[in-house]
């Protein structure tokens, strides 16, 4: 970079707007160093390129050996992935941290993130440093714990076409997409030195998004990480909120440390009853598992197997569950199905959730629901 440009950048970084020009330094994949604040939103997509055209080679021998030491997980949902921490009732409190690793009931933990809540609205989304050092801390502990770590993007509405939610920043239209790619340049370079344990996982069930414009974000995306960290885990699932039925459309850049991930929460109308975010609201007292549920739970982790093994990449169950308003003898019945039917394809799976309204464990009680901790974790 001539030394000009790098001085008119450290001078506008000092007198004006901090980390949001320096961030606009950063060379390829960043937004141009003369970007001006207010413009930002005319940075194009096509800043950040595609990954280089070719088949998708595998995995490699060290990405396979990462997905087999894998297993039993956890989500820790509803936290970081709400409006705001808190929002939905539930912080990473130091008791669930305490919970997982080497000492705890699980050494595997997925922990979604909505980072597009805590960036700035224009192109250059630049992620509030606060929140960086909040999610710092909460990866950290983790892998000091000794967990392995998938570290995700989750609700960034306006990617999927949802409404906000009411706290959610609004971003115009003609940023969304670049946005999603200039928030991954930072995470990524921020958690490059990171241990090989922390995975990067691109993006939670994308949906309501043509299969080509995200595999195309997905090009770019596996690009923009691969800047700063050339060899890491990165996890990829499919449209429709990673259904297994997606998979034959997922098109994979050429690149040999990706991990596919799919998320199995049929038969819906008996994981989801009572759920209100779900609308129409499904009804209550839907059983499980008869031999046409079981069929349509272990018929989809075939289809994401056999299409796994045609890509030629490990694949986990990134999340599934039954909601605590099923009834509880039909949710124990349909999580030993699960557990066993995924151990049986050898996919590692991680549940969803921890201490929400899923949860595995009771934040008020403080103690686990021991019928959904042994269906699951227990031998
Ligand atoms: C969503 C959660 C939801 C869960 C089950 C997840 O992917 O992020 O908000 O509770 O699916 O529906």
């Amino acid at each position: 970079m001539p030394k000009t440009i790098v001085m008119y950048c450290l001078m506008r970084a000092f007198t004006l707007l901090g980390v949001y020009v320096l961030f606009g330094c950063m060379g390829e994949g960043a937004v141009q160093a003369d970007t001006p604040v207010g413009k930002a939103n005319q940075v194009s997509i096509e800043h950040y390129p595609v990954s280089p055209i070719g088949n998708a080679p595998g995995a490699s021998p060290q990405t396979k050996a990462l997905a087999l030491s894998l297993g039993a997980g956890i989500n820790f949902g509803n936290m970081l992935d709400a409006p705001s921490e808190g929002a939905w009732g539930l912080k990473v409190e130091d008791e669930f941290i305490a919970l997982v690793g080497n000492k705890g009931f699980s050494r595997h933990v997925r922990l979604p993130v909505r980072w597009s809540n805590h960036a700035s609205t224009d192109a250059a989304a630049v992620i509030d440093p606060e929140f960086f050092k909040r999610v710092d801390s909460v990866v950290d502990r983790l892998l000091a714990g000794g967990s392995t770590v998938v570290l995700n993007m989750h609700h960034y509405r306006q990617l999927d076409g949802d409404p906000l939610d009411a706290t959610d920043r609004s971003v115009d239209p003609s940023v969304v997409r670049v946005r999603f790619l200039a928030m991954w340049d930072q995470i990524a370079q921020r958690y490059a030195g990171k241990d090989d344990r922390l995975i990067f996982e691109l993006y939670n069930e994308p949906h309501g998004i043509q299969e080509s414009t995200w595999n195309d974000l997905l090009s770019r995306a596996v690009r923009v990480v691969r800047k700063s960290n050339p060899q890491r885990a990165l996890v990829v699932g499919p449209t429709l909120w990673n259904s297994a039925s997606a998979l034959e459309k997922l098109v994979l850049p050429p690149d040999p440390n990706l991990i596919l991930t799919v998320h199995h929460y049929e038969p819906f109308n008996f994981t989801h009853q009572g759920a209100d975010w779900v609308q129409p609201t499904k009804p209550l007292g839907v059983d499980c598992c008869d031999a046409n549920q079981a069929a349509l739970m272990t018929s989809l982790l075939d289809t994401a197997v056999k299409q796994a093994a045609r890509l030629g990449y490990p694949i986990f169950v990134g999340e599934f569950g039954a909601y605590s308003l099923a009834p509880e003898a039909a949710r124990i019945r349909y999580l030993r199905l699960m557990r066993e039917a995924m151990a049986d394809r050898g996919m590692p799976w991680y549940y969803w959730e921890l201490a929400a309204g899923f949860g595995v464990y009771d934040p008020a009680k403080h103690e686990f629901r021991t019928n959904i901790k042994q269906a699951l974790f227990q031998p």
